[in-house]
């Protein structure tokens, strides 16, 4: 079972207070995208969650890592760049990055084929692609930095619920099995479904509060993961928030996981969820 807070917030409750000061407590512990330590300053390219074989039946959405994560597990692929700004070559261990369960202390070490500690010549940056294989867990996890003292968070996010997300409704996997939607409607929709309250108006693109600006979307939602359209981007990110969490928030901030998106997909008829597609993913031609 889930277990995110989120599920319990009825959809009355939205745009109220509540949601807000919870989103803003997630931010306080947010982890920090850019980080320096032992002269080397490492930053937080990009990480998505890889889908499983059974998923969509195509694995491989970041094609530089090699196998795929055992059964029952998930991937989770992580781009960090690292860069040397000092005078001396500095070495650097994947190692020095893990993927940790809070609660119970467990930690998962890269499992791609880089693993060996390399050398990094002065001025060097250098771009670096990890896998992380996590079995069935619902908890919180964190990607951690253990190169000083400190273990520095990088990165927030929980394993994506995948298939078992859609069951329930039995959602189909393509936005192209949904019935046609109406722009209109999902106007409508947005407002009364309290997506406005977070992401703001699409015609205001400053508006956002707790979620990225939407008005762009129609665009940028095709960019988030290769191979998926922007409309089949918003189906999975209503459906599974946290299959990816995007990565401008409001503020010039990145956005932390887990996410604060409620599951629409509990609540959302097949009409309703393309009705707010349509909507997302209209050509919008104001500024
Ligand atoms: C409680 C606040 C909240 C509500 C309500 C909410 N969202 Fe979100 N949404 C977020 C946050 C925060 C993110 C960024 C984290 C993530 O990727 O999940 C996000 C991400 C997204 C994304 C991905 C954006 C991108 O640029 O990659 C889409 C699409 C989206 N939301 C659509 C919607 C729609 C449509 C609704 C209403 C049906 C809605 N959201 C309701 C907070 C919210």
């Amino acid at each position: 079972m889930r277990s995110s807070p989120w599920r319990a917030v009825g959809l009355a409750l939205l745009a109220s207070l509540s949601g807000l000061v919870l989103v803003l407590r997630a931010r306080a512990e947010q982890p920090r995208r850019e980080a320096e330590q032992r002269g080397l300053r490492l930053r937080m390219e990009r990480a998505v969650w890889l889908h499983e074989a059974t998923d969509h039946g195509d694995t491989a959405r970041l094609p530089t890592l090699p196998g795929s994560p055992p059964e029952g597990s998930r991937r989770l692929a992580v781009e960090v760049s690292i860069f040397n700004p000092r005078a001396m070559p500095l070495e650097f261990s994947p190692g020095e990055l893990r993927l940790s369960e809070g609660r119970t202390a467990t930690e998962w070490r890269a499992t791609t084929d880089v693993s060996r500690p390399f050398t990094l010549g002065p001025g060097e940056l250098l771009f670096l692609t990890l896998g992380f294989d996590v079995p069935r867990t619902p908890a919180p996890l964190r990607l951690l930095w253990a190169r000083g003292e400190e273990r520095i968070a990088l990165l927030a996010t929980r394993r994506p619920l995948g298939a078992e997300a859609r069951e329930p409704r039995g959602w189909p996997e393509s936005v192209g099995e949904l019935p046609a939607g109406s722009a209109g409607s999902g106007a409508a929709l947005y407002d009364r479904l309290g997506c406005v309250a977070c992401h703001g108006a699409l015609e205001a693109l400053d508006a956002a509060r707790v979620g990225p600006s939407l008005g762009a979307f129609f665009q940028a939602g095709s960019t988030r993961i290769a191979g998926l359209s922007a409309a089949q981007y918003a189906y999975e990110s209503l459906l599974n928030p946290d299959a990816f969490i995007a990565p401008a928030c409001p503020g010039g901030q990145p956005c932390v996981g887990p996410s604060p998106m409620p599951l629409y997909g509990e609540v959302l008829s097949a009409q309703d969820m393309a009705d707010v597609i349509a909507y997302l993913v209209t050509p919008r031609t104001d500024e």
